[in-house]
């Protein structure tokens, strides 16, 4: 049936980036109908509420503005792949975890899934996007499903990798560094790029439009990924030498990144990056350099995630050995567990490890965060400890001997921290996962402070 609309855009895959692009793309473009499917009927349900699946500031408002104007979410994939011209494919591509690969390589069944669907229900021609993260040369495999059926109905393919960061997602989508377009470089896959540059190009300036060869888009996001994790890798192996030697990581970090070729961003030493995809697309880069061959190449990307892994283990270590080596039956609280601010994604967040190896020195665990509770306890579900989940704040620290901050949300910067210390049990610990407090007036107030990459400040002698 035809509709009023100028083009159908489908995106199959309704998850942290397919909801948001999407909501997006309908808000910008009120010509185009754009429909969002899932297999996951709850997440769907979500999507059509009040309260959406996914907290991201700013959605709400763009979310309410265009669903049911040309913005719609719906289980029904058949009827969405037949209605449409243009399918942006947007499922998960996790980390592999049985057989050839596993723990390295990306699982592609459910992109496999979804590409025979679209062969099955496809009626009329169609621009299929990879708007997943995809190992190189995942393209030609998407080709050779969509033409088992001898050419019945024509595909292009394209590579549009998204380089939204969760948190902020609304402002990435809104006015993105760029935007990335790889194609076939044939008459029909030029044709197909120019479709998809129209669309992006009713909002995201065209010298910001970057088009390319396919396989250099797939390959041009895991080195994205790559690139910013190793910058969180730099800095937070050279944390652990400042620890050491009374340098202070902040004022390295500021020294370094106002040469203009390092440049000042990503620069925040941490617990450790976390996140669904930095992890996971660093050993997908790694693991396609094994397969080439390339084995040194391998070893050095596989160094940043080894770094991080020992962020992660030296920042409990640290808690163990400044409260005394023991941590049995003392009550922490951590402060966050999403895998940064403005989001309630926990997916591989660092507090998740820290709170298994907590767990593991038996420490009674108190979990606070305003957005990822409900996560946090699916997360450590059937672990054998105490742990408790108290959004507020102040009642989580009341009795602990130790605050440890996992997430940097804004609402820990301001807190009433006199009166968490009145509460806690002395000597008071804090840990600051990610340098966010003000480290020397909670000195003065009496707590034991320890940063990340800075000098400790402790009552001791
Ligand atoms: P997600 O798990 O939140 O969402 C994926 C969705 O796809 C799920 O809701 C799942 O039910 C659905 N799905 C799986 N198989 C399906 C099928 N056959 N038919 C219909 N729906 C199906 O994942 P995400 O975080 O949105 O990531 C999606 C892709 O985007 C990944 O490749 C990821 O690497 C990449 N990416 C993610 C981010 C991010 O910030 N999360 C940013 C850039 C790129
Ligand atoms: C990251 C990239 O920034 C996005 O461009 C990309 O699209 C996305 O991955 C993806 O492919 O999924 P995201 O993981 O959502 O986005 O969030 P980031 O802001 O990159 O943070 C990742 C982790 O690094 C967080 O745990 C964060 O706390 C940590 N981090 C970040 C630091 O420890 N220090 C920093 O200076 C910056």
């Amino acid at each position: 049936m035809k509709t009023k609309f100028e083009k159908n855009i489908l995106c199959i895959g309704a998850g942290y980036v397919g909801g948001p692009t999407m909501a997006m793309i309908a808000y910008k473009c009120p010509q185009y109908k754009v429909t969002t499917v899932d297999i996951n009927s709850v997440r769907i349900a979500e999507w059509n509420s009040h309260i959406l699946p996914v907290y991201e500031p700013g959605l709400d408002e763009i979310v309410k503005a265009v669903r049911g104007r040309n913005l719609f979410f719906s289980t029904d994939i058949e009827k969405g792949i037949k209605e449409s011209d243009i399918i942006f494919v947007s499922v998960n591509t996790p980390t592999k975890t049985f057989g050839v690969g596993a723990g390295m390589a990306a699982d592609l069944q459910y992109w496999e899934k979804t590409a025979r669907q679209i062969l099955e229900c496809a009626e009329t021609p169609k621009i299929i996007v990879e708007k997943s993260t995809l190992p190189v040369k995942t393209a030609l495999a998407m080709e050779r499903i969509l033409t088992l059926n001898n050419n019945k109905v024509h595909f292009d393919v394209l590579s549009n990798p998204e380089f939204l960061a969760e948190g902020t997602a609304v402002k990435d989508l809104e006015n993105p560094d760029r935007v990335l377009i790889g194609s076939r470089q044939t008459e029909s896959g030029l044709r197909a790029r120019d479709e998809l540059v129209e669309i992006y190009a009713k909002w995201v300036s065209e010298e910001r439009i970057v088009t390319s060869d396919i396989w250099s888009s797939e390959l041009s996001k895991l080195v994205a990924n790559a690139f910013l994790a190793q910058r969180i890798s730099s800095i937070n192996s050279i944390s652990a030498l400042c620890e050491k030697t009374d340098a202070d990581i902040a004022n390295v970090a500021r020294a370094i990144g106002f040469d203009s070729r390092i440049g000042g961003e990503f620069l925040n030493a941490s617990i450790g990056f976390g996140g669904s995809c930095f992890k996971k697309d660093i050993l997908n880069l790694v693991y396609l350099c094994r397969h080439y061959g390339l084995n040194e190449v391998a070893d050095y990307w596989k160094s940043v995630v080894k770094i991080n892994d020992y962020q992660k283990g030296r920042f409990v270590f640290n808690m163990l050995t400044a409260m005394f080596n023991t941590l049995a039956e003392k009550r922490i609280c951590l402060f966050g567990f999403a895998f940064k601010a403005d989001t309630g994604d926990t997916r591989e967040s660092p507090a998740i490890f820290i709170a298994k190896r907590l767990i593991e020195e038996k420490a009674r665990l108190v979990i606070t965060d305003p957005k990822a509770l409900k996560n946090a306890k699916r997360d450590l579900h059937g672990i054998d400890g105490k742990i408790s989940y108290i959004e507020d704040p102040y009642e989580a620290a009341a009795g602990s001997h130790a605050i440890a901050i996992m997430t940097e949300w804004n609402i820990y910067k301001d807190l009433d921290f006199e009166k968490i210390y009145r509460s806690m049990i002395k000597p008071a610990f804090i840990f600051d996962g990610r340098n966010i407090i003000d480290h020397k007036r909670l000195f003065e107030i009496g707590f034991n402070v320890f940063p990340i990459g800075k000098p400790a400040l402790t009552h001791f002698e």
